[in-house]
């Protein structure tokens, strides 16, 4: 059942920490939960927001920016003259991950904490390379399961996953701070892992035919370990970033509201895995996501064109199709 309140922030049970560090970037790591001190026992709220996209399957018309198979979102949160950038995923490839940061002015140094929503190599593979080039300790908060193999059996056997690439040691080996945790928990004031969603409706949440291998057999995945970031901005309300929503959109954003018990949603911003759902489907989602009333909605990446089409004509300016390079600016009120 989804807790309300943020006191669960404070008390994860699940978390697994690797790395000599104690604390990293303000966060006091212990071997009961990753705790940042201040947001004990107050839900906290940031005053300003940035959203620059740094990957997208689309590029945009006219843009120097490159599109490429994949998500890398970079949030920069202000609160109480405190500033701290948090990346959601990396994409597939650093190419046009690098040129993108080049262009958008972002070093990878810069970053203060990485975010995979999940383990899709669209959202990882470039991980390596990322850690490379920002050659520091850095934090990096996903579910515990982002390290299995994940299977896609056509047209051929493939290990989707990110243990295609990489694994848990050589990411610690470059410098990255695993902090895995299927709980919803605070990554710094006002900003929140979803934490594993609860699958509410009967119509998302299915799996996309990939399949996990137990004892030497073909199991068919959930995707269990897609997560998405909240963040509660100052009289505003919630701001929901996906990956690729495998949890399901409608899901995600009823999960986000229970788990912060904020009910006023103010924008929704990622992929929305709609591109294989059939006309039903995408109907339903967006029929559930008029009820939240979001005043901005950025699907991109894996929602398809019919249903970016269906929710653009329902939503109308308050729509925005997501592409790379694209940067939103949301202050408090
Ligand atoms: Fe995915
Ligand atoms: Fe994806």
């Amino acid at each position: 059942m989804p807790v309300k309140g943020l006191p669960k922030l404070c008390r994860s049970k699940k978390v697994q920490v690797s790395g000599k560090h104690k604390t990293i970037n303000g966060y006091q790591i212990t071997n009961k939960g990753a705790v940042l001190l201040e947001l004990k026992n107050k839900p906290g709220r940031v005053d300003g927001l940035e959203i620059t996209v740094l990957m997208d399957d689309y590029a945009g018309y006219g843009s120097d920016f490159l599109g490429s198979h994949g998500v890398a979102i970079l949030l920069k949160v202000s609160s109480g003259g405190t500033v701290k950038r948090i990346l959601m995923d990396v994409g597939k490839f650093s190419l046009p991950l690098f040129n993108n940061m080049a262009l958008a002015g972002v070093a990878a140094s810069d970053i203060d904490m990485l975010f995979l929503s999940h383990c899709h190599r669209d959202h990882t593979w470039a991980i390596e390379d990322f850690l490379k080039q920002a050659d520091k300790q850095m934090p990096i908060v996903g579910h515990p399961e982002i390290f299995r193999d994940n299977f896609r059996l056509e047209p051929f056997v493939q290990n989707i996953g990110m243990t295609a690439k990489t694994t848990k040691e050589r990411i610690s080996d470059l410098g990255g701070q695993l902090l895995l945790t299927s709980e919803a928990f605070g990554l710094v004031e006002g900003v929140f892992s979803t934490g594993e969603v609860e699958r509410a409706t009967d119509f998302e949440g299915k799996g996309i035919g990939t399949y996990n291998l137990k004892e030497g057999e073909m199991i068919p995945d959930r995707i269990n370990d897609d997560m998405s970031i909240v963040i509660n901005i100052r009289d505003r309300g919630l701001f929901i970033v996906t990956g690729c929503s495998h949890a399901g959109i409608v899901n995600i954003v009823k999960h986000s509201v229970n788990i912060t018990g904020i009910n006023k949603v103010y924008g929704i911003i990622g992929g929305f895995h709609l591109v294989n759902a059939d006309d039903e489907t995408i109907e339903k989602t967006v029929h559930h996501l008029q009820k939240f009333n979001p005043e901005i909605i950025v699907p991109g990446h894996c929602t398809g064109h019919k249903a970016q089409c269906v929710i653009s004509a329902v939503f109308g300016e308050r729509y925005k199709g997501m592409h790379a390079g694209m940067k939103l600016n949301i202050d408090a009120v």
